[in-house]
């Protein structure tokens, strides 16, 4: 890893193991020893297949669960110890998330400003006028604010809800966004313009982005960093050029095999794992067994054996 980074938050073996069940409780490792950093305005892309512990990860980072091992620290402290009522609401006016339906953060008997009725009511957000700053975040995500404020969710678009929800998160003046699969229930004339507005957000306010998605094309197109994730492993990442011209792990090479045209539209609830990469990966562990975690070249890591 390169030295002087502006690191905001940092991820140290985080692992989370669900239960299921009682009487013959099942238990899935959603997500295993996982570690990276984040850092100030830049993007990092976390992309697997379904059920490879991406939205897992991205809940931990919320504080939406709590890990069986492992730590997030921000601001120098563990964020598992914060409790109290007032720092946790403090947490959350640095760190925020967009999901995938944007539908669903909006109660439908409100008009949309209420999201940002709330923000200022919760917080004291430091500008002279209110209205003011909200019509310049809004436009800041190109919506147009008198076409936009008055209006009830269900008479906007699921690309204009999350491009209010980006400015919302402007406004707040957020550390970390996690945009989990922001952009898959957009159409495709929708989503390049939320893309590049979240990139040009996230460079202008130094705001750093989880990027949580299957789809290896938008990762590229994107982040920064690339972080792979296959069955609840990290396996490979680093830069996402390096990562992207030098795929290393046999599941990071699949996925690019596999990646659709561009454009095209990927079900992020389809289950894609053939049974050659199962086997492909087994040998490649076996392989390299006792190599671990390995630096390939500068910022660019691989993970050769499954400890
Ligand atoms: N609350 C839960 N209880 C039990 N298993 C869960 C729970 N949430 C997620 N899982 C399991 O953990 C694994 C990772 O899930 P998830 O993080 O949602 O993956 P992704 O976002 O990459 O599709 C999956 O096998 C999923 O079924
Ligand atoms: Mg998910």
């Amino acid at each position: 890893m390169a030295k002087n980074k502006d690191v905001v938050m940092s991820v140290q073996g985080l692992t989370k193991v669900f239960k299921s069940g009682i009487l013959n409780p099942e238990y899935t490792v959603a997500a295993k020893d996982i570690s990276f950093d984040i850092e100030k305005g830049k993007i990092i892309s976390l992309i697997g297949e379904s059920g490879s512990g991406k939205t897992t990860v991205g809940k931990l980072i919320l504080k939406l669960i709590n890990p069986s091992e492992g730590k997030i620290i921000y601001n120098g402290k563990d964020i598992s110890e914060i409790k109290e009522k007032e720092e946790t609401k403090q947490y959350y006016r640095r760190v925020q998330g967009i999901f995938q339906d944007p539908f669903a953060t909006f109660n439908p008997l409100y008009r949309v400003d209420r999201v940002f009725d709330l923000i200022f009511d919760s917080f004291d957000l430091d500008y002279e006028d209110k209205d003011q700053a909200i019509r310049e975040a809004l436009f800041d995500v190109n919506l147009n604010p008198d076409r936009t404020l008055g209006k009830f969710p269900h008479q906007l678009s699921g690309g204009q809800l999350q491009r209010l929800l980006i400015a919302r998160a402007l406004l707040m003046d957020v550390d970390v966004l996690i945009a989990d699969e922001l952009i898959s229930m957009l159409d495709a004339s929708t989503r390049i313009g939320v893309l590049n507005l979240l990139v040009e957000s996230c460079k202008k306010h130094g705001m750093a982005v989880i990027f949580i998605t299957h789809d290896l094309n938008l990762g590229y197109y994107i982040s920064d960093h690339s972080l792979i994730m296959y069955k609840g492993r990290l396996v490979e990442r680093g830069d996402t050029k390096k990562v992207y011209e030098n795929a290393t792990h046999p599941y990071t090479q699949m996925l690019f095999e596999a990646v659709p045209e561009i454009g095209e539209r990927w079900d992020p609830d389809e289950e894609f794992l053939p049974e050659q990469v199962v086997q492909d990966v087994k040998e490649f562990y076996q392989e390299n067994q006792g190599k671990g975690f390995v630096e390939i070249e500068e910022e660019h890591s691989v993970l050769f054996s499954d400890k």
